[in-house]
């Protein structure tokens, strides 16, 4: 536990903003802070730690599993949540971020955004003075990989020595788990269209702390022997070009993809997924799909996360 709460032992605001900003012992205790609140433990001794606190969040694209989740979580600690829609505040009518970070820092006590441009987070953690945290950018979705590597953890064990296969578009999750792979030791096969390849700099970033990223265009050679399997969606929020049926189609993860993998291999998909285009039915609702338990585990790490920033 901290002396000052929500700054780590350096005086820094404890942002919760992307996996490569982390050393991995902080990354485990917030995991481990995640499985101690879905067994119902209380970690700080107390059934309300955030009682009183106040967490701003501000959407500029659509969600249900990051709000709802955050709310609920924040609820469940003790405290509450504001949600704000871009339209619906000055940001949409052109109020910088700097200012709008500057006027909430004296309201509330966290601010959770999610936006298109990574910037616009960078932007909002360097003008606001109270812990902010990357609920999604174009770039990387943290907390949903934070969700991912405990679902994992809790079937299968430590992600050491595990091949993760990434099929599809190299896009913000995918992004965030190759940051992740840098962390927890597993090796990172990614099978992407060449247009679709994952952001560059976050490939180097992880490679340069030893981490085993494989980028091909091959499925199969991806998926062979992996103990998960990812997929998300062919076209995500925002992204103008919304026709690449064609460039994904044979990036479907569908039974015979799945038989390549590790016998008892896990699927797993942020959601929404859209069904019978990056992944089948019979997959998405099969034995090997732990996604609902994925959709679950945004609630128990956020509160985790929550109390990481605040506590
Ligand atoms: N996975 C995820 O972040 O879902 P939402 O877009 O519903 O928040
Ligand atoms: N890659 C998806 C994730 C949604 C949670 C998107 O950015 O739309």
């Amino acid at each position: 536990m901290t002396v000052n709460p929500g700054r780590t032992r350096t005086g820094q605001i404890r942002h919760f903003l992307d996996l490569d900003r982390f050393d991995t012992e902080t990354l485990r205790r917030i995991l481990d802070l995640g499985a101690a609140y879905k067994r119902g433990d209380k970690p700080f001794g107390k059934d309300k730690p955030l009682a009183g606190r106040m967490l701003a969040m501000i959407f500029e694209k659509p969600s249900t599993r990051t709000r709802v989740s955050f709310e609920t979580g924040m609820k469940q600690l003790g405290g509450d949540c504001i949600v704000l829609s871009k339209g619906d505040t000055q940001l949409g009518r052109g109020e910088t971020i700097a200012d709008t970070a500057r006027v909430l820092s004296r309201y509330v006590d966290a601010i959770m955004i999610r936006t298109d441009d990574p910037d616009k987070l960078a932007q909002l953690a360097e003008y606001a003075s109270v812990p902010v945290v990357n609920g999604l950018t174009d770039l990387t979705h943290p907390c949903q990989v934070m969700a991912d590597i405990m679902t994992f953890e809790e079937h299968r064990g430590p992600l050491d020595g595990k091949v993760v296969a990434w099929v599809g578009d190299g896009n913000n999750v995918a992004a965030s788990w190759i940051q992740a792979a840098a962390h927890f030791g597993c090796e990172m096969r990614l099978a992407c269209p060449p247009e679709l390849c994952p952001n560059t700099n976050v490939v180097d970033w992880a490679r340069k702390q030893g981490a085993q990223v494989t980028i091909g265009t091959d499925p199969k050679a991806a998926v062979a022997g992996a103990h998960l399997v990812l997929t998300d969606t062919w076209v995500s929020m925002g992204c103008q070009d919304t026709n690449r049926a064609n460039l994904l189609a044979p990036y479907q993860v569908n039974d015979a993809l799945m038989a390549l993998a590790q016998p008892d291999a896990l699927f797993m998909h942020c959601l929404p997924a859209h069904r019978n285009e990056e992944v089948t039915d019979s997959v998405m609702d099969g034995p090997q799909s732990v996604v609902w338990d994925e959709a679950e585990n945004r609630l128990h790490v956020q509160k985790g996360i929550l109390t990481w920033c605040l506590l």
